[in-house]
């Protein structure tokens, strides 16, 4: 058990979350890996133990709120207090424009991306808010949280409704002692990414690139430092902000 308690990284077993878990750890939390994918959790938490620290790989599935409980409860009595918790599961769904989106995919962009954050905020504050230490939660938008996209309504409408969300948490908990941020990441080289442009001599790999200011796609651990310090204690005085780490695409 880490005596300055754990963090919680829903989709922790990919791309922002991995790199997030892995980050935390090289600041000194133990961390419970998060995903609906077991296998992929499993393997982040074996690079989250190569840095020294403890990790556990949990099953969420983030539109289930009892999942989400049960493995807090499980970090909890292994880990110690909850402090830290980063909510990056999402999907980017099917590419349809609003009078193609079927409502199925619709629907499944809503509940993970937007439902699945709320309700994994209603058990990490909960549980946050019942040990009474300072805590700090950081859920992953998008620069499609902040502006539209061509093809991507649902999509866009979840990342706008996760700032809209965090927003109202982080008034809600100011005076109890636990920060609600957010980072809105640009285009980064993940696994969703990648399953969007395949390749990377693809054509569309090269018009995103293009669409940057800084001419080039992320990393996740460009993302993971700013989720970091925004969860860190340098960072107390900061709650209800949204933290762009997009190489300058929304302010073009
Ligand atoms: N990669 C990008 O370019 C980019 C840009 C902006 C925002 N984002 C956002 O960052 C976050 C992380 O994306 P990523 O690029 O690391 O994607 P990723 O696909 O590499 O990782 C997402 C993880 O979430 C998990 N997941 C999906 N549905 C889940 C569910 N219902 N319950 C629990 N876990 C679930 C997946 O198994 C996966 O491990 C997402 O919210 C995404 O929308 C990504």
């Amino acid at each position: 058990m880490n005596e300055h308690g754990f963090a919680f990284v829903t989709g922790g077993g990919s791309g922002i979350g991995r790199a997030t878990a892995i980050a935390l750890a090289r600041k000194g939390l133990d961390v419970v890996v998060a995903d609906s994918s077991l296998e992929s959790a499993v393997e982040t938490a074996k690079a989250v133990r190569a840095f020294g620290y403890e990790a556990t790989a949990l099953e969420i599935d983030v539109t289930d709120l009892v999942s989400i409980e049960q493995a807090i409860a499980v970090g909890t009595r292994t880990h110690g207090n909850l402090v830290a918790a980063v909510n990056s599961a999402g999907i980017q769904g099917e590419i349809a424009d609003v009078t193609d989106c079927s409502p199925e995919n619709w629907s499944r962009i809503i509940d993970v991306n937007l439902t699945g954050a709320f309700f994994s905020m209603q058990a990490e504050i909960g549980e946050m808010l019942r040990h009474g230490e300072p805590a700090a939660v950081v859920n992953i938008s998008s620069n499609f949280g902040i502006v539209g996209q061509r093809g991507m309504p649902a999509y866009c409408a979840s990342k706008h409704g996760l700032i809209g969300l965090s927003k109202s948490a982080a008034l809600d908990y100011a005076e109890r002692g636990v920060r609600v941020n957010v980072v809105s990441p640009g285009p980064i080289a993940t696994p969703l990414l990648e399953s969007f442009t395949g390749t990377s001599g693809s054509n569309l790999l090269d018009s995103i690139k293009s669409s940057v200011p800084m001419r080039r796609i992320g990393s996740a651990e460009e993302v993971a430092e700013a989720v970091v310090w925004l969860l860190s204690e340098n960072a107390s005085y900061v709650t209800g902000a949204v933290l762009s780490v997009d190489g300058g695409y929304v302010v073009q």
